[in-house]
């Protein structure tokens, strides 16, 4: 079988509905065709300041949800990135045939430094990309399912992969980005102009796994549209109406156009009453489970640890191979 790879931040209580379509059911499915490995990110995480109590809680809550939503441990691994300390050496190789001016042309860089202002933001902030090349490299992955706001680090990848090839033996595996091209970006339910994320600073439009279904339902009936009461996908001109109706594709599997025609000549308060019906039956088992799993942190603990021990086996080889190559004299 054929390596994936793929992760996420704990940067968040919960997941939101544009992780769940975006990534998440991409993995469900690519489970079975691939010998998977599925992190939880928290060295990535820490490029921001996250309160240490909560990040512990958040990296659990993570993990959960990945099971929850139907990762089996039993067929792929999953664990917690920082327990696998493969990662954080190799992205010290990888970070030596990284130039400069390429790491600074990554725009979530640009976003989030914005965001935190120059003095603020994190070396490490500026150097996550490196570290997520090395999550990649390490396991050989061929396939890497994101969203398509992590195209451009999944493309530095294979960049720094094909350097290092070239420059000291093939030693990695290039690594394609898969990204499915109707739902690889979910937006902001009150702002259907801009991404949907876990971290927004205001949480109105963000819908969370994890929220009570209450609070979800009323999310999404005060979801942004437009004023001409028509249910038709326009993304130029009708964002969140659009928006809407690829979430409501996206969870039952049907055509954008058949529910188009489902709600044709009906108001914008049917189809939502509609696209509440379909989210709250995809989240509440998803959010039962994860709370439940969540009431034995120390059997997570414990599945997590014996996962991350399975991930450092693969990676320790890769990492012995590098070090090897790159020319790292080695204790006898
Ligand atoms: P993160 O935690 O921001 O997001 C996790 C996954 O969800 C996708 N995603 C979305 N997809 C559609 N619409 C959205 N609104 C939306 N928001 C998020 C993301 O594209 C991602 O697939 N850097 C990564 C984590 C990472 C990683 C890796 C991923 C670290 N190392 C190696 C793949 C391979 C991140 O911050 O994802």
């Amino acid at each position: 079988k054929a390596r994936l790879f793929s992760g996420m931040q704990p940067s968040a209580d919960s997941l939101q509905i544009g992780n769940y379509i975006g990534a998440l059911m991409q993995w469900r499915t690519m489970q079975d065709t691939y010998d998977a490995f599925f992190t939880v990110v928290d060295l990535h995480a820490i490029t921001v300041p996250q309160d240490p109590k909560e990040l512990r809680e958040k990296t659990r809550r993570t993990a959960a949800q990945y099971i929850a939503a139907g990762i089996e441990p039993a067929k792929s691994t999953l664990y917690v990135q920082s327990q696998v300390p493969a990662h954080a050496e190799l992205a010290w190789i990888l970070s030596t045939v990284t130039g400069f001016g390429e790491a600074s042309r990554m725009t979530q860089f640009k976003d989030k430094s914005q965001r935190y202002g120059a003095d603020k933001a994190s070396v490490a902030l500026f150097t996550y990309p490196v570290l997520m090349a090395a999550d990649i490299l390490l396991y050989q992955a061929k396939v890497v399912p994101v969203g398509d706001d992590q195209k451009q680090h999944v493309e530095l990848t294979r960049n720094l992969a094909e350097r290092f090839n070239a420059r000291f033996g093939q030693t990695f595996t290039i690594p394609d980005p898969v990204i499915q091209k109707d739902t690889a970006r979910i937006y902001d339910l009150q702002e259907p102009t801009s991404k949907m994320s876990k971290s927004a600073e205001s949480q109105a439009g963000v819908l969370y796994l994890l929220d009570d279904i209450n609070v979800t339902a009323k999310k999404i009936m005060r979801a942004v549209t437009d004023s001409d009461g028509i249910v038709r996908y326009d993304r130029e001109n009708k964002p969140g109406v659009s928006n809407l109706l690829t979430i409501y594709a996206a969870l039952t599997g049907r055509q954008i156009g058949a529910i188009e025609d489902e709600y044709a000549g009906r108001g914008y308060g049917d189809f939502k009453k509609g696209l509440r019906d379909v989210i709250v039956a995809e989240f509440e088992p998803v959010r039962a489970r994860a709370l439940e799993l969540l009431e034995d942190p120390a059997e997570l603990d414990r599945l997590l640890g014996a996962n991350a021990a399975r991930a450092s086996e693969v990676a320790e080889k890769t990492l012995a191979q590098v070090y090897e190559r790159v020319g790292l004299l080695r204790a006898p």
